[in-house]
């Protein structure tokens, strides 16, 4: 794994940094006493999960109601009830299309009711026929509002479907409503001024994650069966880490981003983006992916049995980048738990590696994710770092239509390199052969099982001075590789905890065979606030 042959400033690190570092973990420390003592009350207790249905994985749910143990009708009457149960505490959910979800609802039962299409052909014709479904504030769902948590969009509606949700109703699904994201889902903590902060399932004190967070907290707290979310530096698998639930970044380009808001401009950043599956159980993701990728779906041949005998698992516990946590010792213990568990199971082949290059992972992101578009001009009207400065003004006083993290997002916007600079093309390269390094590692076989996030979920406000722990997700983002988050239980201030596992192009489904088998061992999803 050594990156000798290609030059990159692999320099020691200074002392001028490292001392830095000591003094970023000290207020870190101290910082997060404050946070204790302001955010240190039990939170917001959400009520226990009063129907089993909604305990289900999907392909369940789908298989009772086109047997007609239940209807379509019924379970989306209990998602209506659970989402009215826990919404007040943790405002995730933020727009519904109750009313004509019921309507479709009745036709799916009116359709299996009435025979035209025995339950065979319904499995295969529509697997997922009446079961309700949520997806984010920047996934167009016709007729609802399309505002990416952005002021300035906030009177939009989405006049079209977007590819993935005409994909899913195609299959039957029934689209519910949609769920918080960050301004212009550009951060790891899902608030904005349209709809305001969402709150942890497991602990109200804390972050739901971004920029899927709205969608992962639902998930957690069973509101709706499956959701849908979207992932360009870890938003899809820092909700699912946070909320305990799984969540997948498909292969880049096998999902079609059309419909998503932003728009990526290039095809470098489109394959960064990926559109994927939120479930409570392993099992859901597989055929949810396959409907997801349309007409790619063939070249993930995901029909193709995965033996896990034959998988190589590498493993990695900490990327050691100055500028992140140090991982917290529940996640690594949890980690070593599943490669012994593997090892002695199934005589599985696992190595510890350590891939120098993954301490640079937030530059390569940061670098590689300039744009020509400035992110500035997508969330204010007006130009100029005046207009910026003028905004966080307005800001303190609590009178800004943009969020403290989304007006810092539009400084960092001129800092580092910029877009089609030498910085950037030096950084295009690095990226270039750490995915060498990756492709050639993994193989056929090889799966990758690294931290998703170094912390579990941290008090609200508190990213803000942990701006670059997302560098575990966001890597795998640069690299277009496949990758899912498995939930692995609670952690010792009972939030969740759990890894992600990357596998090489196209090969999602050896992600899903870990997901499935560690869901079983491991326990997957707990009950949020079970007492
Ligand atoms: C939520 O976190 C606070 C602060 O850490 C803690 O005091 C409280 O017990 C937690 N509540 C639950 C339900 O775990
Ligand atoms: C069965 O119900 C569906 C949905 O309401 C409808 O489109 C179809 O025409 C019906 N078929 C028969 C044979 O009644
Ligand atoms: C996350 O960020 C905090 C503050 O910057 C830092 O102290 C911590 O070590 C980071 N953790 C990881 C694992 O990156």
């Amino acid at each position: 794994m050594s990156s000798t042959e290609f030059k990159i400033k692999n320099s020691p690190i200074k002392l001028k940094v490292r001392v830095l570092h000591v003094v970023r973990l000290v207020l870190a420390r101290i910082a997060r006493f404050f946070f204790s003592l302001y955010y240190g009350t039990e939170g917001v207790k959400i009520p226990a999960i009063s129907d089993d249905i909604l305990k289900q994985p999907a392909i369940e749910v789908a298989r009772r109601i086109r047997n007609k143990e239940i209807t379509s009708v019924k379970v989306l009457q209990i998602c209506i009830k659970r989402i009215k149960d826990v919404n007040s505490a943790l405002n995730c959910f933020v727009e519904d299309r109750f009313e004509l979800a019921l309507k479709e609802a009745h036709e799916a039962d009116e359709f299996i009711r009435n025979g035209t299409k025995t339950s065979e052909q319904l499995e295969k014709e529509k697997p997922f026929l009446g079961v309700p479904f949520t997806t984010k504030d920047c996934i167009a769902v016709k007729g609802l509002h399309h505002t990416a948590g952005v002021m300035l969009r906030k009177d939009v509606v989405a006049d079209q479907d977007a590819d993935v949700i005409r994909l899913l109703q195609e299959k039957g699904a029934i689209i519910i409503g949609l769920t918080n994201v960050p301004e212009l889902c550009m951060w790891w903590e899902s608030h904005n001024h349209i709809h305001g902060r969402s709150n942890n399932p497991y602990n109200t004190t804390r972050i739901v994650g971004g920029s899927s967070g709205g969608e992962g907290a639902i998930q957690a707290a069973a509101g709706s069966i499956f959701g849908v979310g979207s992932d360009i530096g870890g938003s899809i698998r820092m909700p699912a880490f946070f909320n305990g639930i799984f969540g997948h970044k498909p292969s880049k380009f096998m999902v079609s981003n059309k419909g998503q808001y932003p728009i990526q401009d290039s095809e470098l950043l489109n394959s960064f983006l990926g559109i994927g599956p939120m479930t409570r159980h392993a099992v859901d993701l597989k055929p949810l992916l396959s409907i997801m990728a349309g007409e790619n779906s063939p070249k993930l041949k995901l029909d193709q049995p995965v033996d896990i005998t034959k998988l190589k698992i590498y493993y990695q516990l900490s990327n050691d980048a100055p500028l992140t946590d140090p991982v917290d010792p529940d996640i690594k213990m949890a980690m070593r738990r599943v490669v012994e568990y593997l090892k002695l199971q199934y005589s599985i082949k696992t190595e510890e590696i350590k891939i120098q290059l993954l301490q640079k992972s937030m530059p390569i992101w940061m670098a590689t994710m300039k744009e020509k578009t400035r992110f500035q001009s997508l969330i204010m009207k007006k130009t100029g770092v005046g207009a910026v400065l003028t905004e966080l003004v307005k800001n303190a006083i609590g009178c800004s239509d943009n969020t403290l993290i989304g007006l810092l997002t539009a400084i960092s916007d001129r800092t580092g390199a910029q877009f089609g600079s030498e910085k950037y093309k030096y950084y295009l390269k690095v990226r270039d052969h750490l995915e060498k390094i990756f492709t050639d590692m993994l193989g056929e076989n090889g799966v990758f099982l690294y931290p998703t996030h170094p912390t579990p979920a941290p008090y609200h406000n508190e990213p803000l001075l942990k701006a670059f722990n997302f560098s575990y997700t966001a890597i795998i983002n640069c690299l277009g590789l496949p990758v899912t988050t498995v939930p692995l239980g609670l952690g010792r201030e009972g939030l969740p905890i759990g890894i992600q596992v990357v596998s090489n192009h196209n090969n999602d489904r050896l992600c899903f065979a870990v997901a499935e088998e560690l869901d079983r061992t491991f326990g997957g999803w707990v009950e949020p606030q079970k007492s």
